[in-house]
């Protein structure tokens, strides 16, 4: 089962518990972790009415805490001394980037072979599935759940934290009228800005990939 064949089963509850929430909480801040994620995050915007600064979703920081403990295992260094970037959907064809994933400051394609990169970049993209096959029934909670209160205590905290998440976006990454996994500055006020950075034609082309994939899960909701 892949995330995107979930789509039926959860839009029916996440349509239910928004209509709930939102005229209870106006002034809340949403964050979706109900898979296909993008899709679902631009449904709790929809069906909540809130500005779009005011939904968003985890899916980076979870895609990016895989990417990093692999490339961590792989050197044999502290995960802590990694930093990895992930953008994209929540979805089989997101976008790990290596050329901005770092350990100790240093690129890891100064690193290790292109082969090597490609394995972990496929480990990551296949992350959630690893251990959906492990558990058996239910999937990934410990890595999500962390992830979701790191967003929540940036917000809470108002700490301008800049991690990975989906946001609806507006023109940046040259991509309208969706929610997509990218760059975020986190605080009081939810997604403050989004950070746009430099990609090569072939990360634009894999994005460009993730960006069909995401957008055609949003269609299918026929909002
Ligand atoms: C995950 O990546 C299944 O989306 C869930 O763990």
């Amino acid at each position: 089962m892949t995330r995107e064949d979930l789509i039926d089963t959860n839009r029916k509850i996440v349509e239910a518990v928004v209509k709930e929430v939102a005229p209870r909480s106006p002034n809340a801040i949403l964050i979706m972790v109900t898979n296909p994620l993008d899709a679902m995050t631009y449904l709790a915007w929809k069906v909540s009415g809130y500005p779009h600064q005011r939904v968003l979703g985890q899916a980076g920081i979870l895609d990016s805490a895989r990417f990093r403990t692999f490339i961590a295992m792989e050197l044999g260094v502290s995960v802590e001394n990694v930093h990895a970037f992930v953008l994209g959907g929540h979805g089989d064809e997101m976008v790990p980037l290596p050329r901005y994933s770092t350990v100790a400051g240093i690129p890891i394609t100064e690193l290790l072979s292109e082969e090597r990169i490609a394995a972990l970049v496929e480990r990551t993209r296949k992350g959630g599935g690893e251990i959906v096959e492990l558990l058996k029934a239910g999937s990934a909670y410990y890595a999500p759940g962390a992830a979701a209160t790191q967003m929540v205590e940036a917000i809470l905290q108002d700490k301008k934290l800049i991690v990975p998440c989906s946001c609806y976006l507006t023109g940046q990454y040259g991509v309208r009228d969706i929610y997509f996994g990218v760059p975020a500055k986190l605080g009081t006020r939810g997604v403050e800005e989004i950070v746009e950075i430099e990609l090569t034609s072939a990360e634009r082309a894999a994005l460009e990939k993730s960006v069909a994939l995401v957008r055609s899960s949003i269609q299918a909701l026929k909002l």
